[in-house]
């Protein structure tokens, strides 16, 4: 294991129920806890990441939005497979700045919005596939952000939630109040989702994740 996630892994261990380590676990912004934020996400999300992708089965003229880009792991891996617009939806400026850093092919349009409202920038039904990853906990109001998803996709588009629920459970509740499964089924079937779940083990800790897809019908 690489010396700077066992370092980030420690010092996360103290914090991981403080209101400061969630705001940054939800997006990075102090100095010092952001880089334990960065590198956690990094190490655990890169093969949960890939599966997730997989299991989207895109096609190459979906249109794709990922809500909470964060390193660019999974769009990355979407971009593999379509040839048309990607967009991402980052919030963090700290993120924005790295991702534009980084070599991201020419097919992704990162944007900043809250994704609350995204009315500027993505019409009704325009979107095939919408995927958020280790995204959901923090979202408030969640039914405010599950009827912008609505709003957004087409009729038959597919959304798709990476969660791992056992590793946040110790998060600050203020500022990530979506901590249970059946209550966000129940939200995403109270807006007219046709909603499954499954679990997956991809065999470490950090590898096992809830695996939600909600269909607009
Ligand atoms: C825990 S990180 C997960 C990052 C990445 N998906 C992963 O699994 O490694 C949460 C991400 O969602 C973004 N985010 C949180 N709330 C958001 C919101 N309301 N609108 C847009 N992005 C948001 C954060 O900036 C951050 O990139």
């Amino acid at each position: 294991m690489k010396l700077k996630l066992i370092v980030a892994r420690w010092i996360h261990k103290f914090l991981i129920h403080t209101e400061l380590m969630t705001k940054n676990m939800r997006s990075p912004k102090t100095i010092g806890l952001s880089w334990v934020a960065r590198t956690l996400m990094n190490y655990s999300n890169a093969q949960v990441s890939i599966d997730i992708v997989n299991r989207m089965k895109l096609k190459k003229t979906d249109h794709v939005l990922e809500l909470g880009v964060g390193n660019g792991l999974a769009i990355k891996e979407i971009a593999k497979i379509s040839g048309i617009n990607i967009i991402g939806i980052e919030i963090s400026a700290e993120f924005r700045r790295k991702l534009h850093k980084m070599k991201l092919p020419k097919n992704i349009v990162i944007l900043e919005n809250d994704a609350k409202d995204l009315s500027n920038e993505i019409p009704d039904g325009s979107i095939d596939k919408l995927l958020a990853i280790n995204v959901i906990y923090f979202l408030k109001p969640i039914g405010e952000y599950l009827l912008e998803f609505k709003r957004i996709l087409k009729q038959g588009g597919i959304g798709y939630l990476g969660c791992k629920f056992e590793s946040i459970k110790d998060f600050d509740i203020e500022v990530a109040p979506n901590r249970n499964e059946k209550e966000i089924i129940g939200q995403l079937s109270g807006v007219g989702f046709n909603v499954s779940s499954e679990f997956v083990d991809l065999g470490e800790e950090s590898s096992r994740y809830s695996f939600i897809r909600f269909e607009k019908q």
